[in-house]
């Protein structure tokens, strides 16, 4: 008789399995990410009302009925602020009831944090909050309280791993959310594998979304972010949750962006903007403000952008280094974009431009340590750079964004008008940008507007 199989192998990054071990996951090309894990005996999937669906008997099949459009009703009061417009937007509008929202990053970033503070503005908000800690004591949650105010709602706390007992404490308790830190600490008594683990990870968030769906009590996760080593990334939980965010930024710099990468009840492409003072996380109203404090004036190499995210214009400060390479082969950075741009933008200069930027080495940086890969941004650094290259200050009253192509030509960008406002807003008073999009933008005053059409035109303001 064969022997039943007790082992298989579980991709880190997507959750893929296979009974014999790969070097390359099939499913997500990663290499060198399937781990061997006990297989758990099959259990019935669960659909998407929480419900165990799969093989139904001819009985109970015949009791579901289809519903009509006509027949649903949405209910009032759906969503739930948290108090913080930056996360309201990125949401799409508050935390949907009954949702799963994974709050993922990298370990000491704030997420902790962040939640803390939400379960404190929705408890102000008169609803009831259960927050499930499985790293830290209640003394620790405490201090961090201390920290960040006072708290008066209907705010309860529990330290616990067993998800088991979890699910019947949400149960009993019925908070409008409850908050999981972390998934990564979190374990179900029927499968055999430690917390953290591929199968733990899956089959725990699974539980969630029966608690989330079933209940219709608004789960939040938070899910730490790690490359390597044992932890399943949270890559994989992305396709069972109903919202994905990321929580990052720089360890040194004390601002913290929250992006929405998934998104079933909004859009996606949302960013909120937050500092992390010792009094907690502080919502930054006007980033642009925030990203281009401190700006060197005259300096050559830097360039003011404007890069959308979402539907928010942030301006920042572009900053180029050209210097003649000491060895053979150039060197080139880019911090903050992506570093294939950055080269192809240079290749464009040596061909269209007759730069000789190949005996050059580069740096680009975005100043503030922002990450930003906006086509639009390709102007700007194509000007930081020459500038740079040629020592000559661009204007400091000066803002530049446009796409550029292959050619050197300028191409179009999306929403000119709303970068053109945020750059009068802050006091600019010359736009370069795409020769098309200057008729969008004509009716606005307080700034002169430089259409160009080729990069080699936008060279010629910088003397
Ligand atoms: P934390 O929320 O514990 O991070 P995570 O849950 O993502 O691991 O945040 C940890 C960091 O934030 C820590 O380095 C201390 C810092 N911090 C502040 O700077 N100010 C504060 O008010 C708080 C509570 C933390
Ligand atoms: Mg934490």
């Amino acid at each position: 008789m064969a022997k039943a199989r007790t082992t298989a192998f579980f991709c880190k990054e997507c959750g893929f399995e296979s009974a014999k071990w790969l070097g390359q996951c099939p499913a997500c090309k990663e290499w060198n990410t399937l781990v061997e894990e006990p297989v758990e005996p099959k259990t019935r999937g669960i659909g998407f009302q929480g419900k165990a669906s799969g093989p139904a008997s001819r009985a109970e099949a015949a009791k579901i009925r289809p519903a009509r459009l006509s027949e649903i009703s949405l209910e009032e009061e759906d969503r739930i602020g948290t108090g913080f417009a930056e996360l309201d937007r990125v949401l799409g509008g508050g935390i949907v009831r009954g949702s799963l929202v994974l709050v993922g990053g990298d370990p000491g970033i704030g997420k902790s944090t962040l939640l803390l503070q939400v379960c404190r503005e929705v408890t102000e908000g008169g609803k009831k909050v259960l927050y499930i800690s499985g790293e830290e004591s209640l003394k620790q949650i405490k201090m961090r309280a201390n920290r960040i105010g006072t708290f008066h709602g209907d705010l309860s706390f529990l330290c616990e791993t067993n998800l088991d007992s979890i699910r019947m404490v949400i149960e009993r308790e019925m908070p409008d959310v409850a908050v999981i830190d972390s998934i990564q600490t979190m374990f179900r008594e029927d499968v055999a594998s430690a917390p953290g683990s591929v199968g733990q990870v899956r089959e725990s968030t699974n539980l969630l979304m029966q608690v989330a769906k079933g209940l219709g009590v608004a789960v939040l996760i938070v899910g730490h972010v790690t490359k390597e080593g044992v932890v399943a990334g949270p890559r994989m939980l992305e396709h069972m949750v109903d919202t994905v965010l990321y929580f990052e930024g720089e360890k040194y710099a004390s601002y913290r962006i929250i992006r929405g990468v998934k998104n079933r009840f909004g859009s996606t492409n949302e960013i909120g903007v937050f500092e992390m003072q010792d009094i907690g996380l502080k919502e930054v109203e006007n980033p642009s403000e925030f990203m281009l404090e401190g700006r060197p004036k005259d300096a050559s190499g830097a360039v003011v952008a404007c890069s959308m995210e979402g539907t928010r214009p942030i301006l920042l400060e572009i900053q180029a280094l050209v210097a003649e390479t000491n060895f053979g082969m150039p060197r080139r950075t880019a911090a903050g974009t992506d570093y294939n741009r950055v080269n192809l933008l240079m290749a464009v200069l040596e061909k269209r431009c007759r730069y000789e930027l190949s005996r050059m080495d580069a740096y680009i940086n975005i100043a503030g340590g922002m990450r930003m890969n906006e086509p639009a941004l390709d102007l700007a650094i194509v000007l930081a750079l020459i500038s740079s290259y040629k020592d000559k200050p661009v204007p400091e009253d000066t803002i530049i964004f446009g796409e550029v192509g292959l050619s050197g030509e300028v191409r179009a960008v999306s929403m000119a008008e709303q970068r053109v406002r945020e750059a009068v807003k802050l006091g600019f008073q010359v736009c370069i940008l795409p020769l098309v999009c200057v008729e969008k933008v004509k009716k606005i005053e307080g700034i002169r507007l430089i259409g160009v059409s080729n990069v080699r035109e936008a060279i010629g303001y910088l003397t």
